[in-house]
């Protein structure tokens, strides 16, 4: 059978690892791997390229997709998803496996269930908000660098006696920046799903500082509600309408607010897509690989309409329709556990000399 393969949306580490993990299964299982490039804009347009052992035999180690991605979303235009059933056909795809997050699991669903194309979904997302899975790959890359981020800046935090504060991406949820501040030890931690306490922040950041650290780190998820929320919201949506989170700039807001309510000297640092690229983490490359192998696996055996996921230990296959049902954010438990850390001062009044 010849299978069509794509990454479609953000692009993370791990994407070519699962691309190779489902080249080599595929090849092993008789059937014949074709690369389509540019995620959904290459099924309308008709780009693809021959995926061979010897082409994926060494981008175990690198990040972004040979593929190529993009945030195409066919269903836009009634004539695009024509062109795309077309194409299907015209390049005799008996199966798409298609790599990628809600967006483009959302189009693979949709091609499932109201055009019958065989489809098979592998999740990826930096932000790690897919549902029906425990991780997605390029989640640990991301946070890895993040937390590197994190050390760098306590050098220079502490050598300038500042208070510096990370902005982190994730989109809607805040695992990256509870990850980051986590293993980066930040003073503080803001995330979307948990409402922000601005001036609880500022007074436990004070005591830290004056107690005795005499500087101070915050991570703060791009996505979070800020109350003085005004005229520098994103002007700029994608197709599949989420808007650039980016253009809040959350993190020179906060710092400018933290530097007015504590009169410490506050700078912000934004890593953006530095979190996206270099090569994937080990965690990430064994992930993308295991997941790739299932997918070709599923193609095999005919199991159409699921996503391979990670639970546990073990990579299963649950309906798409399942892991699209609703976004996997951060509970709010995690977050408290994570303040025993962050807050660790406020609980311990003895350390507490605020002036
Ligand atoms: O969904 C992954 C992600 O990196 C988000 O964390 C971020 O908000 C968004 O993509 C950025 O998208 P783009 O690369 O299109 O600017």
């Amino acid at each position: 059978m010849r299978v069509g393969i794509l990454t479609g949306g953000g692009d993370c580490p791990g994407l070519n690892p699962a691309i190779r993990g489902a080249t080599l299964r595929l090849i092993r299982d008789g059937h014949t791997p074709i690369g389509v490039l540019q995620g959904w804009k290459g099924l309308i347009e008709g780009l693809t390229v021959p995926l061979t052992e010897e082409r994926v035999d060494e981008i175990i180690r690198e990040g972004g997709t040979i593929l190529g991605t993009s945030r195409t979303n066919p269903f836009k235009n009634p004539a695009d998803v024509q062109r795309l059933l077309e194409n299907i056909e015209d390049f005799n795809f008996g199966a798409i496996i298609a790599i990628g997050g809600e967006d483009t699991l959302g189009v693979a669903r949709r091609l499932y269930t109201e055009h019958g194309v065989r489809v098979v979904g592998v999740p990826k997302t930096m932000d790690n908000d897919l549902g029906g899975t425990d991780f997605t790959f390029g989640f640990d890359s991301a946070v890895s660098v993040a937390v590197e981020a994190m050390d760098r800046l306590r050098d220079t935090a502490k050598s300038h006696a500042r208070i510096i504060v990370l902005e982190v991406m994730g989109r809607h949820a805040g695992w990256v920046a509870l990850y980051a501040g986590i293993g980066g030890g930040a003073d503080w931690i803001l995330i979307p799903e948990v409402p922000v306490d601005l001036n609880a922040m500022c007074h436990y950041l004070k005591e830290v500082y004056y107690g005795g650290k005499r500087y101070g780190l915050v991570v703060v998820s791009e996505g979070v509600e800020l109350p003085f929320a005004g005229s520098d919201e994103p002007v700029h949506t994608d197709e599949f309408g989420h808007k650039v989170l980016k253009e809040r700039a959350v993190g020179s807001r906060v710092a400018r607010y933290i530097e007015e309510m504590t009169g410490i000297e506050t700078r912000d640092a934004v890593i953006g897509h530095i979190q996206r690229g270099g090569p994937p983490t080990v965690f990430d490359r064994v992930l993308a690989t295991r997941l790739g192998l299932k997918a070709a696996e599923l193609v095999s055996t005919g199991q159409f309409g699921m996503m391979v996921a990670l639970r546990g230990v073990e990579i299963v296959a649950v309906p798409l329709e399942e892991a699209l049902r609703a976004p996997k954010l951060v509970p709010y438990e995690l977050y408290e556990e994570a303040r025993q850390i962050f807050q660790r001062v406020a609980l311990q009044p003895q350390r507490s000399g605020a002036s």
